[in-house]
């Protein structure tokens, strides 16, 4: 196969977006616009992928390098235009043999499989191929004029247009598809003559057709919901829109049942077997794959979790990275779970916060228990055996274990580890003293009616 090579524009300020955030930083569906270009060239092969940064973006530069390697950002050293853009790469992708494309790292959403069209563009013998689609308002974007059979004559920029090439529907994405070689080889001959004095990328489709006939250009067609960019926060929800959307019939067709799909939001990398039910209002950031059969309960918020077969999840539960949540295990109402795996069909049903360690299976935690994991330096390991049944309100001082079987009173403080099957109960013992509470209401009752206060009353 011809190798594959990436150049990806990130150089735009990104004013319109009125962030201190770099533009392509933004995140849609838990990640950077940035990555989701940068994971599309890997997806399509990209022996080599080059990000084309602004100067003084250090924030940009430093995220770029750790995506593609330092060695693989180019610096553009003034905003000149897209062609003067993609240019700043050639000394990355000098020598490069093979086909290049150029993506915008502010349209986050192209398809792998609209990228593979293009690239057959060129197995098919196109020279150059751009990614069109049918716009429902072309107004700003350049247009595609065709020939009679379909073939690509010329990218006309917006405002250099005439009143018919306006008029035309089939758009830009700005995707364009070529020989490596040929697409610097053409880059030199680019000229700002333009309405906007920039050095227009789209100029190469002419300038390809002007070589002779060899060389020919095409299109290939995507949809416009697939291409679209970013500019402002406006633009971004309704980029996150289209992904949120995207994910969730794509999830459904797979199997999931979404009862309200349209308040749940995933992320790029949420995975979600077939028979699992998400209730309403539940937040996949990244890292979080659920197994068949488990319920995520109304108002959950998981990261970087696994919840296996058949568990019971929320409502209202936040599963933390690390937490590990094991087959019918239940994990319920206000119960915080971070760096913990939890054993089949262990239990922690209401308000508690479990961090750092490790629960057995069958182990009941009961409500409001607290694993202490944090001295104000460091942190610690809190291990509950199998079968153990820690009573509500207890704090567990970790580092501690509690044994297989073993019981902790309910209120108590654990500072000592439990042996297997003992009992251990850390709260002062309980005193009852007959009458205490009538003699104690008559002397009160006595003193406010004749007006007395006690030393110290407001
Ligand atoms: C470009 C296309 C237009 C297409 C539209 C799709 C050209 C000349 N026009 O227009 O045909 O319909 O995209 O959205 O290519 N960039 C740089 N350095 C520069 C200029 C731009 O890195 O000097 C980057 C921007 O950050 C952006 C991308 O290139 O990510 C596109 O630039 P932009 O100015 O938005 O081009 P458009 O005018 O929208
Ligand atoms: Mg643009």
């Amino acid at each position: 196969m011809t190798d594959r090579f990436a150049i990806i524009l990130a150089a735009g300020k990104g004013t319109r977006m009125k962030s201190p955030r770099p533009k392509v930083l933004h995140e849609i569906g838990g990640r950077s616009m940035l990555a989701w270009s940068v994971a599309l060239a890997k997806d399509l092969g990209c022996k080599r992928t080059v990000v084309v940064v602004g100067p003084d973006m250090p924030q940009l530069s430093e995220a770029a390098a750790k995506l593609v390697g330092g060695e693989n950002v180019a610096v553009q050293r003034e905003q000149l235009g897209t062609a003067n853009a993609v240019d700043a790469a050639r000394g990355q992708l000098a020598g490069a043999d093979g086909d290049a494309i150029v993506l915008y790292a502010d349209t986050p959403l192209i398809p792998q499989e609209a990228g593979e069209r293009a690239f057959k563009a060129l197995a098919d013998g196109a020279s150059i191929c751009v990614l069109g689609f049918k716009a429902k308002l072309p107004n700003r974007y350049g247009r595609l004029v065709t020939a009679g059979d379909g073939a690509l004559e010329a990218i006309v920029e917006a405002n250099d247009a005439s009143e018919a090439q306006l008029k035309i529907e089939l758009a830009n994405s700005g995707v364009m598809a070529g020989p490596a070689k040929l697409m610097f080889e053409l880059l030199k001959d680019v000229k700002n003559d333009n309405a906007k004095g920039e050095f227009y990328l789209t100029d190469l489709v002419g300038l390809a057709r002007g070589r002779g006939r060899g060389l020919k250009a095409a299109v290939a067609l995507c949809e416009e919901r697939d291409v679209q960019g970013v500019n402002s926060q406006v633009e971004l929800a309704q980029v996150e829109r289209v992904f949120q959307d995207g994910m969730r019939e794509r999830m459904m067709v797979a199997g999931v049942t979404l009862p309200a799909p349209e308040t749940v939001h995933f992320s790029h990398d949420t995975k979600i077997a077939a028979g699992v039910t998400v209730e309403q209002n539940v937040v996949f950031a990244p890292g979080v794959s659920v197994e068949s059969g488990a319920i995520i309960r109304a108002f959950s918020h998981l990261e970087g979790a696994k919840v296996s077969e058949g568990a019971f999840v929320g409502p209202y539960a936040r599963l933390r990275p690390g937490a590990v949540i094991g087959r019918d295990a239940h994990i319920g109402n206000f119960v915080e779970v971070k760096n913990v795996t939890v054993g089949e069909g262990a239990k922690a049903n209401h308000l508690s916060y479990l961090g750092d360690g490790e629960i057995g299976a069958g182990a009941n935690i009961g409500a409001g228990t607290i694993f202490c994991n944090y001295d104000g330096f460091f942190k610690y390991r809190t291990v509950v055996g199998a079968n153990a049944f820690v009573g509500s309100n207890s704090s567990l001082v970790a580092p501690v274990t509690i044994g297989a079987g073993g019981y902790v009173g309910s209120g108590s403080v654990i500072v000592e580890d439990v042996a297997p099957d003992a009992l251990a109960i850390g709260r002062g013992r309980q005193v009852g003293k007959d009458g205490w509470a009538k003699a104690f209401r008559d002397e009160k009752s006595a003193a406010k009616k004749a007006g007395k206060k006690p030393p110290g009353a407001v």
